[in-house]
């Protein structure tokens, strides 16, 4: 069983019987949860034994792994973005990328290892960021993980093309026009998303690569107030680009939260939100916000390798009763979750109604 800790797991134990398996049971769509993230556990210490860590940080590198799989805590987030170079180091080759592909993909769609006979969701849009390394060009990337996602019904499983904050133009240029491509080729690319350290990066040089994203019809969703350091005018940048989704939007202002005319989905992620301290508590989390206005969210994982989470765990947060989860009954957590398929940049819509 793949393990889960912390508020998710505290959550889903302490629901009975009869409540887990409505979780399990409900139709849920995983629409935030980014790729290298996402990997099991066990698949980083299978590539970890078959290409051992060399380089200048090699003793760094081991050391991380080696906590990955006892269980590790994260502090904060640069502890996170250093898991992430870690990672990174592992799956630099095609081969790797189609392996780590295929098992997130087999964790969140393949019946749960928990016993359920229903999977962990019932749609998933997978994200990515092209990487270009000495092993592989960008373009290569994307289609080795296409080929894995493509091996699920289109009504299971689309790529969401992220684009880091820290890009610089040129590369941003380059997988904008990739993902345009991938899609006007057929591939099941949906959607564009906007990813990175929250504190780097200027957005207002992004909108018009967004914009162009847009134009092709792809959807658009963008990590957005994430961290107190985002500005009113980062979050409006990003705003200007109409996008469809909306990742965290912890911080948004009030005044901004009103969207005038657009009504993006805000993709809630409880756990992230909680170890990755930009949420203090359950009870100070901005979905209070959303359900009270009657917004459309979606509940999403985000990166359950290290935030040791599961969409079972994120929907067990909303039904367990406080101080371990948001006390909602039945009946909302439904409706929440047909929010979250109404969500999903899956075309043509009549594929959505048959998930
Ligand atoms: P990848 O895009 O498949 O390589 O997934 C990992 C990448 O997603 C990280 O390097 C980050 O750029 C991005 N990412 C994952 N979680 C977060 C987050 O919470 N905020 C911003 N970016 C994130
Ligand atoms: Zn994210």
């Amino acid at each position: 069983m793949s393990k889960i800790s912390g508020p998710a797991a505290a959550a889903l134990a302490s629901l009975c019987p009869d409540n887990v398996i409505f979780l399990q049971s409900l139709p849920k769509a995983e629409l935030h949860a980014h790729l290298n993230g996402s990997i099991p556990v066990k698949t980083i210490l299978e590539l970890a034994q078959k290409y051992p860590p060399s380089g200048a940080h090699a003793a760094e590198v081991a050391d991380t792994i080696e906590k990955l799989g006892s269980g590790v805590d994260f502090n904060e987030i640069s502890d996170f973005f250093f898991l992430m170079s870690v990672i990174y180091a592992l799956t630099s080759t095609p081969e790797a990328v189609a392996t780590v592909t295929r098992a997130v993909l087999q964790s969140f769609l393949n019946p749960a290892d928990d016993g359920a006979e229903s999977p962990q969701c019932a749609y998933l849009e997978l994200r990515s960021t092209p990487r270009a390394t000495t092993h592989m060009t960008r373009e290569r990337y994307l289609v080795t993980v296409l080929d894995e996602i493509e091996t699920y019904p289109a009504t299971q499983a689309a790529l969401i093309v992220s684009v880091d904050r820290r890009m610089s133009d040129l590369d941003l240029a380059e997988c904008v026009s990739l993902a345009i491509e991938m899609k006007n080729r057929g591939r099941r690319v949906v959607g564009i998303d906007v990813c990175g350290d929250p504190r780097s990066g200027d957005m207002r040089s992004f909108t018009h690569h967004l914009s162009r994203a847009k134009g092709a019809g792809l959807g658009l969703t963008v990590h957005i107030a994430e961290h107190t350091a985002n500005t009113t005018e980062d979050s409006l940048a990003l705003l200007s680009c109409r996008p469809d989704r909306l990742g965290h939007a912890t911080f948004l202002s009030d005044e901004l939260k009103a969207f005038e005319s657009a009504d993006p989905c805000i993709e809630i992620c409880l756990s992230s939100n909680l170890l990755g301290k930009s949420v203090a508590s359950l009870d100070a989390h901005h979905i209070h916000y959303y359900l009270k206005n009657d917004h459309p969210i979606v509940i999403c994982t985000d990166d359950k390798l290290p935030f040791r989470t599961s969409c079972l765990g994120e929907y067990s947060l909303l039904l367990a009763q406080p101080p371990l989860g948001l006390g909602l009954s039945r009946d909302d957590v439904a409706r929440i979750a047909r929010m979250g398929m109404d969500a999903a940049f899956l075309r043509p819509r009549d594929c959505r109604s048959r998930l």
